[in-house]
């Protein structure tokens, strides 16, 4: 058991469900390009960056761009994104998220986003929770991809909170193994079967309390 001060919580797939829109975003590219990508294949990109996910993306579709023609896709893509979650509002919420966050703080833990999405902000302003966060640590911030701990770091060091006293909350395996590896406890949002690194799996923040995180 140990004692938990801080909660690090990712956002896309944690907080709200954005994948949605990534996918939409991507398969737009795809098809432009010649190719199709699956929700089958949107499912491999979660937690991953959005360089990495193009890079992935043309591997699957068998394309070989240059450097400049790689950024220019990654921003027409973005720029999809960014439209599609202009419209975000607060409904967009998954259950229980919010009143977990304000649960956490009324019991005086720290609370930080740990996201590699450099959209962070815009998301947290849109669906309106910004405020309920000490510290965003997001994909502007960092330079190495999850599984490295790098972000969920970040965000103890600006809590001022030991990595050991730290939760971070995640719904991609590569973000359970991030806090792992970071020396954190990892409550892992989603399946059991695929989370199965984490301290504890729940389906949604819903379900989490403050009696489970003592007990971690
Ligand atoms: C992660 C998502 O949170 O952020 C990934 O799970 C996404 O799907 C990544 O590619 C980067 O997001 P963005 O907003 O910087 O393109
Ligand atoms: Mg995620």
């Amino acid at each position: 058991m140990s004692i938990i001060k801080a909660c690090i919580f990712d956002l896309d797939g944690v907080i709200v469900d954005t994948a949605v829109y990534h996918y939409k975003a991507w398969k737009r590219l795809a098809n432009e390009l010649g190719f199709d990508f699956t929700e089958d294949d949107n499912e491999k990109l979660k937690g991953v960056s959005r360089t990495h996910s193009l890079e992935l993306i043309l591997q699957w579709g068998g394309i070989t761009k240059t450097e400049a023609e790689k950024e220019e896709l990654a921003t027409r893509k973005n720029d999809w994104y960014v439209e599609m979650i202009s419209h975000m509002t607060p409904a967009e919420i998954l259950p229980g998220a919010k009143e977990f966050l304000i649960t956490c703080r009324n019991a005086g833990l720290k609370t930080a986003l740990g996201s590699a999405s450099k959209n962070s902000i815009t998301i947290l302003n849109k669906i309106d929770i910004a405020h309920l966060f000490d510290a965003v640590i997001d994909g502007n911030k960092v330079s190495k991809p999850k599984p490295d701990p790098e972000v969920f770091l970040k965000g103890a060091e600006a809590l001022n909170v030991a990595p050991v006293n730290c939760v971070v909350f995640e719904d991609a395996i590569a973000g359970v193994e991030a806090a792992i590896n970071g020396g954190m406890k990892a409550v892992g949002i989603g399946s059991p079967d695929v989370l199965s690194e984490a301290n504890l799996v729940v389906s949604g923040l819903n379900e989490m309390s403050l009696e489970k995180l003592s007990l971690l």
